[in-house]
């Protein structure tokens, strides 16, 4: 299924020794390590071929634009779309949900109009929702958690109407792991005529994702979050849509003509096609690069493996943690409903504590809120600890989570 051992032997970080105890990186939906593959394919890049993009005639920045146009075409052929025109590359998630909030909100969006989102989102999907409603003077529409952390598709049925205009929804929950079936909410918006913006930061790393039999609108996500580097993020949007759509960010590259009267003060302007009318600047070549590299490398090891490996560590892990007694584990019990994520809290420990612990322990997990503050008060827990998988975790290193928590417990 997956050679652990030698996919363990591409991530240099992982013989660190941390606090005495070999390094058990279970802080993955945070931020993933990255492979020798990706780490060479950026040094590379500037040893070799560092130049501007779509600028220069020169030998440099041909290779510069060719390296990070392919990353255009390895992104759209990983998540299915057409191709590159419907691949922009932005700074992570937070960015391209951002894109899609300003593009559409500033220029589409009036009185009257709604748009969906959820209670178990994060932050990056709720905070550039209201801040555009603060703007335009929309209304937001929140869809209910169950108690047993599973999106109420009921309330979320009654909430699209045909005042919708957009459904923003996460596809797999970063506290829970919560898989949402995006198709049937696809279904729903479509209806009656809205978007779908399907927020897949803790999904496209971990499961194979087709945008085209999701039948999705938009797809965001992150590329440190799949073995990338930070600063590249990828927002998907359907040829048609992202053709329509006025820009974000204005500046180089991203136009046309630009045209300005000295007299008048006023500047004609056409923009350029998608992607490029959405990447105004100089665009993060490297980070481009990088993210081509790391898809090739999970492309090698099959988005069906990866996803089959974190469903058994997340089988094993909920299994094994029946063991403990003070521990309480938050999200559905069937593993077949949630990806790679367990979140928990020990009783009489802050999470913060928790995650202290585990850390003397060479265990390195997140605790807090995970910006996601809404789904937290949805049911009724303060913070969470969370630990969270990738293909190079271990059973082995979720036996050494469990024996730490067990010790953990006694002082508790
Ligand atoms: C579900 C979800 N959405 C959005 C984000 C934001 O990702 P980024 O910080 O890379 O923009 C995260 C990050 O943890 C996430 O888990």
């Amino acid at each position: 299924m997956i050679d652990l051992e030698r996919i363990r032997g591409d991530f240099p970080i992982l013989d660190r020794i941390v606090n005495g105890h070999k390094l058990v990186y279970f802080d993955n939906a945070a931020t993933t390590q990255k492979p020798i593959q990706v780490i060479n394919a950026i040094v590379d890049y500037y040893k070799f071929h560092n130049s501007n993009v779509h600028r220069g005639v020169h030998t440099l920045s041909q290779e510069a634009t060719e390296l990070y146009e392919s990353a255009h075409e390895e992104a759209a052929k990983f998540i299915g779309a057409e191709g590159l025109e419907e691949i922009v590359f932005v700074k992570n998630t937070t960015e391209a949900i951002n894109l899609v909030a300003y593009s559409l909100g500033m220029w589409s969006l009036e009185p009257g109009d709604e748009v969906v989102i959820t209670a178990m989102d994060h932050h990056s999907n709720i905070v550039p929702w209201h801040l555009m409603s603060e703007l335009k003077g929309f209304k937001l529409r929140i869809v209910r958690v169950k108690q047993d952390g599973t999106l109420d598709l009921e309330d979320l049925a009654d909430k699209v109407s045909s005042k919708t205009r957009i459904v923003a929804v996460p596809h797999v929950s970063n506290v829970l792991g919560v898989v949402n079936d995006v198709k049937s909410i696809a279904k729903i918006a479509h209806e009656v005529d809205a978007l779908i913006l399907v927020d897949g930061a803790q999904s496209v790393p971990h499961m194979p994702i087709d945008v085209r039999d999701l039948d999705i609108d938009f797809l965001a996500f992150s590329g440190h979050k799949m073995l990338g580097p930070t600063g590249i993020g990828v927002l998907y949007g359907r040829r048609d849509i992202l053709g329509s759509m006025r820009p974000f960010l204005g500046g180089g590259d991203m136009i046309s003509e630009v045209h300005s009267d000295v007299e008048t003060g006023k500047c004609t302007i056409t923009y350029n096609a998608p992607p490029w009318r959405f990447e105004a600047g100089t665009p993060n070549i490297a980070g481009a690069v990088g993210l081509a590299e790391a898809i090739r490398y999970l492309r090698n090891i099959g988005m069906e493996n990866v996803l089959l490996h974190e469903r058994d560590l997340v089988e094993y892990t909920l299994r094994r943690m029946e063991e403990l007694g003070k521990t309480h584990v938050y999200g559905p019990r069937d593993p077949g409903k949630r990806l790679g994520v367990v979140s928990f809290n020990v009783e009489g420990l802050d999470s913060h504590e928790t995650a202290m612990m585990l850390d003397s322990y060479g265990i390195m997990v997140r605790s807090g809120l995970h910006c996601a503050q809404p789904l937290h008060e949805t049911l009724s827990i303060q913070t969470t600890t969370r630990a969270s998988f990738y293909i190079y975790n271990t059973r082995e290193e979720v036996d050494r989570f469990i024996e730490a928590l067990k010790e953990i417990e006694m002082v508790a």
